[in-house]
């Protein structure tokens, strides 16, 4: 753990009802993906909309660390690598993060090699990377492990048909992107369709790709010799909007959610009318007011469209206040439902039946007292759930929720939330 990450802790005081407006940010996993695309280009690319948070923060300090200039402006950043200087990426950060993985691709794409540990990351982070592996040697690729290390090397990317036999969102994109500079034409079946995902590829064929299909199972990309720079708007980060209906449901007042895409968050929507919250919709607005009596919904993850593992957490919470009992089923990752024995030791009741399903019995009164937050999305649970809880609440280790959450603690003060975060 670098040390900056456990310098500091929120302290919150729970119950109040809060109302007001709160603006979305830049979507974190959109960001993390577009700055690893502009390796690929030896011109400079501008990106708009990008959320001021750790892990933006992590993968620029890693594409600085491979040879990029990059200048970052509040939440625009200039990003340009007339070359890549080296090919193995920067141990401690890369260990660090999850998503480094996507930077594999572009520097294997631009060098013919690149080095990097074991992508690591939250509790959820070590997950397995065996699709971005047999990906890249599909693509041409030889793939050498040592010590927790492994090393692709390639004379040259050729294009090739990858059928995925898991839908990964990175593996989409890593295979997307690196296959932008192969030889030939490359196939992605069983692609990933997270709205990211389009939205990538069409930034990509505005700097001279050529990607047909993305936002569809199957993605085609015609190889090209280079591509151009260019400027790029990232879309309204799809989590912090679900994050934030859900804290309208719970604590609300009235709240309003501004810069966000409805469309992006179908699913959830569905799932709160079904529990009784109203909510209205307009173009980039979403309006929840706190239902008066939140009723017992069911859900299971899928990937996109289907309900997000990243909005369970927080829906998880949601349900300890509803009348009745309600089953949280969570396929995708393992470890996704442990910050359940967090709740239960605020006061909620919440039987883990396996790693992948909970029941939940509500409503439950929670109270305050002292956590940490394990991972990203739960982290954000764990606030939500101090400020429904009786008295005060300590949450330490915050860096997880700075990782995808900019200046959050700001943004619910605004909206009357008792919140400070305290440097130790
Ligand atoms: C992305 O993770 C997001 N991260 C995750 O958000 C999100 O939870 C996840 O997609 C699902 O929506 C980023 O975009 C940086 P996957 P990703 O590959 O792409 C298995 C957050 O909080 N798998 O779609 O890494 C994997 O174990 C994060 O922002 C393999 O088996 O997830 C999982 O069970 C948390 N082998 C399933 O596929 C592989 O090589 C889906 O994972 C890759 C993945």
């Amino acid at each position: 753990m670098l040390d900056f990450m456990i310098m500091s802790h929120f302290e919150i005081i729970g119950g109040k009802k809060l109302k007001g407006e709160i603006e979305v940010k830049g979507a974190k996993n959109a960001a993390l993906k577009a700055i690893a695309a502009a390796l690929l280009s030896k011109e400079k690319w501008t990106i708009s909309n990008v959320p001021e948070i750790e892990d933006v923060s992590r993968i620029l300090e890693m594409a600085e660390d491979l040879g990029a200039k990059v200048v970052r402006i509040k939440d625009r950043v200039e990003i340009q690598v007339e070359k890549i200087r080296k090919s193995n990426l920067n141990d401690k950060l890369a260990g660090k993060l999850r998503a480094s993985i996507i930077l594999a691709g572009p520097v294997l794409a631009r060098t013919g090699k690149v080095s990097m540990p074991y992508p690591g990351g939250c509790v959820i982070g070590k997950r397995p990377i065996d699709l971005f592996l047999n990906g890249f040697q599909k693509l041409g690729a030889s793939v050498h492990w040592a010590n927790d290390h492994f090393t692709l090397s390639t004379k040259k990317l050729k294009g090739a048909k990858i059928f995925f036999p898991k839908v990964t969102v990175t593996g989409t994109e890593a295979m997307m992107i690196t296959a932008v500079l192969a030889e030939g034409d490359t196939i992605l079946e069983n692609a990933a369709l997270e709205p990211e995902i389009p939205a990538l590829a069409d930034f990509l064929n505005k700097c001279g790709a050529r990607i047909e299909g993305a936002g569809t199972s199957r993605i085609k990309i015609k190889g090209v010799k280079k591509i151009g720079g260019g400027r790029m708007d990232l879309i309204p980060d799809r989590i912090e909007t679900g994050t934030f209906a859900i804290l309208g449901a719970l604590c609300g007042g009235r709240v309003k959610i501004k810069n966000c895409s409805p469309s992006h968050v179908r699913a959830l929507i569905v799932s709160l009318q079904q529990a009784g919250v109203a909510i209205e919709e307009k173009k980039n607005e979403l309006l929840v007011s706190g239902a008066k009596k939140i009723k017992p919904v069911n859900i299971t993850t899928h990937e996109f469209p289907g309900f997000a593992t990243d909005l369970q957490p927080p829906f998880t919470l949601l349900m300890t206040q509803a009348h009745g009992i309600s089953q949280i089923h969570d396929p995708i990752f393992e470890g996704r439902l442990l910050f359940t024995d967090i709740l239960n030791s605020m006061g909620a009741s919440i039987v883990l039946n396996d790693p992948h399903r909970a029941t939940v019995n509500g409503p439950t009164k929670l109270r305050g007292r002292k956590i940490a937050s394990p991972d990203l999305r739960a982290g954000i649970t764990l606030l939500l759930a101090a400020l429904i809880a009786n008295g005060k609440t300590i949450i330490d280790n915050i860096y997880q929720i700075d990782r995808g959450y900019e200046r959050i603690e700001e943004r619910l003060q605004k909206l009357g939330a008792e919140i400070r975060r305290v440097e130790n």
